[in-house]
């Protein structure tokens, strides 16, 4: 698949999650063999953007190309400026989000909410397309309501306006992430369109990344909460695709160092407070691969402060390495 300048042999692109994807996850995931990944969503409003949050999102410091910075709003010009920003901090392709169905953003009638309004979804992808020299990309959801599935016409408008590549979320804005995803409308929107197609939804294992990819399909994968605590998902989908073999899961030490690298850097990039909040949760993600993971859980929860996290990580480690030798 060809995104501006890249090339990719079908893309597993880790999946923009808010409060989950930041920098330090997203160069985790694709160490472990993700394609891209896209920025967790950014505001295109005009005073949100000034806020540490929506910075700190933008800050892409020392991450590897392609940059890809995601924008939510509902104003085209607000958009384009958006757009304009994320350029200008260093993003090499933009993602326009039209999938989130939080009711923050879609009482803003932005998300997955601007699905209702097919006249305003071209006026926003043609401000953001025209604002921007740098190709855009498009992540939506099959339709506003089940009896509302119109992501066969929105792709096929956005791509008459030239957006360079789709994701397409199997559920519809009404489904929010309750049911299976259902991968019917993105075989049709697979089928309706020429530019490249991304499949997103419960992608959760190497046999239904392939059996999605047949029944699609689809030119690549985008896989979000399978992701949590098991960065090493890309690497086994991969090489399943490949070769027909399942890798082995992470052993417990490789699983702990890898936590205990993560926490570190998620220290650095929050500071130490909202940092240890950030760890906590990607942390209870991992001990499901380590031996009791509940009690390891529970125990790394009632720890505040950072410097502890790392100590309670690097005793476990030796604990788990003197148990394996
Ligand atoms: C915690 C969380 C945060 C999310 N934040 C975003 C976001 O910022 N932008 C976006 O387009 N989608 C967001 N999503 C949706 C995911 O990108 C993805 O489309 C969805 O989770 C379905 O994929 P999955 O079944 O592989 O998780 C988020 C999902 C979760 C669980």
């Amino acid at each position: 698949m060809r995104l501006g300048s890249y090339t990719f042999d079908t893309p597993l692109v880790l999946a923009p999650m808010a409060g989950v994807s930041d920098r330090v996850f997203r160069a985790l995931c694709r160490r472990h063999g993700a394609s891209y990944a896209p920025s967790e969503m950014t505001s295109a409003n005009a005073e949100l953007r000034a806020t540490s949050q929506t910075c700190r999102r933008l800050n892409m410091d020392g991450e590897d190309s392609p940059r890809i910075v995601q924008i939510a709003g509902a104003i085209p010009a607000e958009m384009a400026a958006a757009a304009q920003a994320a350029v200008a901090a260093g993003a090499e392709f933009i993602d326009i989000n039209m999938g989130c169905p939080s009711k923050r953003v879609c009482q803003q009638l932005a998300g997955s909410a601007l699905l209702r309004d097919e006249p305003l979804v071209r006026r926003i992808l043609e401000a953001v397309v025209g604002a921007v020299s740098v190709p855009v990309t498009l992540k939506t959801r099959t339709g506003w309501s089940r009896s509302e599935r119109n992501a066969v016409r929105v792709a096929r408008l956005a791509e008459d306006l030239g957006i360079a590549a789709l994701v397409l979320h199997g559920r519809t804005r009404e489904c929010a992430y309750q049911g299976d995803a259902e991968y019917d409308t993105i075989a049709q929107v697979k089928a309706a369109v020429s530019i490249p197609v991304i499949a997103n939804g419960d992608i959760t294992s190497p046999q239904k990344a392939r059996a999605v990819l047949a029944y699609t399909g689809a030119d690549g994968l985008m896989v979000g909460r399978a992701a949590q605590g098991d960065p090493w998902l890309f690497q086994r989908i991969r090489v399943y695709l490949e070769t027909g073999k399942m890798l082995p899961p992470p052993s417990p030490t490789e699983v702990l160092s890898t936590a205990r690298a993560q926490v570190g850097a998620l220290h650095g990039l929050y500071g130490p407070g909202l940092g240890a909040k950030f760890a906590r949760k990607h942390v209870g993600w991992y001990a499901r691969w380590l031996p009791q993971g509940l009690a390891v859980r529970a125990a790394f929860n009632a720890i505040e402060q950072a410097g502890a996290q790392l100590a309670f990580l690097d005793n476990l480690w030796t604990q788990q390495h003197r148990e394996a030798a």
